[in-house]
């Protein structure tokens, strides 16, 4: 978000996007969410948590952030980043998506009821202005051996593709939709656009 005349236009959001992704799909639902919110006339920025800077986060009126699960456990960075922010976070508001395979379970694709998420926002004695988990991408293919047999288990165990050479996507696309319009009506209620000037019938 480097300064030009169109970040000093007050009519339009500025959201800051950060990905904390290891094999690329939680960039790629930061992705679809930049393309959303510029269409909906947002000034997005797009860049890797572990290269935010504090230049970038205060020019920012909304922060989402979405980070994928390895084992159990978001990346540690994510972690240390939302406690070092903890004191912006209460006047900057965030939007936070947790991206796991445990989601595509019914029930499992909320703040509360996603194990990972619950545990971290608990860990953190914190609720951001908007929270919740997507489902990920299984691709067995491009995991190294340990994991992929680790995986193949769990999805045995908990019902789901074990097939080695499968490529599964469960990501709701319609979720990450609804999630970026609620990330538009929380900037909105807090700057509502300004008023269109009447058109005048002749
Ligand atoms: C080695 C490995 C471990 C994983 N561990 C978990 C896990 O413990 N729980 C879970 O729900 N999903 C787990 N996943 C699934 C990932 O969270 C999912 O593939 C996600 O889409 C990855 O996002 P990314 O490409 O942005 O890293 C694991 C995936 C891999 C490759």
């Amino acid at each position: 978000m480097g300064r030009s005349a169109i970040d000093e236009d007050s009519r339009v959001y500025r959201v800051l996007i950060l990905h904390s992704s290891i094999d690329g799909h939680t960039e790629t639902i930061c992705s679809r969410l930049q393309a959303m919110l510029s269409a909906r006339g947002c000034e997005t920025r797009l860049v890797a948590l572990a290269d935010c800077d504090t230049a970038l986060l205060d020019r920012a009126e909304l922060v989402v952030i979405g980070a994928s699960i390895r084992y159990g456990r978001h990346r540690p960075a994510v972690e240390a980043f939302l406690q070092a922010q903890r004191s912006r976070f209460r006047h900057l508001p965030c939007a936070l998506f947790s991206v796991n395979l445990v989601a595509r379970k019914p029930g499992k694709d909320t703040a509360g009821g996603n194990p990972y998420l619950r545990r971290l926002l608990a860990r953190l004695g914190w609720q951001p202005a908007v929270a919740t988990a997507f489902a990920g991408r299984l691709d067995y293919p491009r995991c190294r051996p340990l994991d992929r047999l680790a995986i193949r288990l769990i999805m045995w165990l908990t019902h789901g593709p074990t097939d080695p050479r499968g490529i599964f996507e469960f990501t709701d696309w319609h979720a990450v939709e609804r999630f970026g319009e609620t990330c538009v009506a929380r900037l909105q209620a807090l700057r509502p656009p300004p008023a269109r000037a009447p058109t005048h019938a002749l």
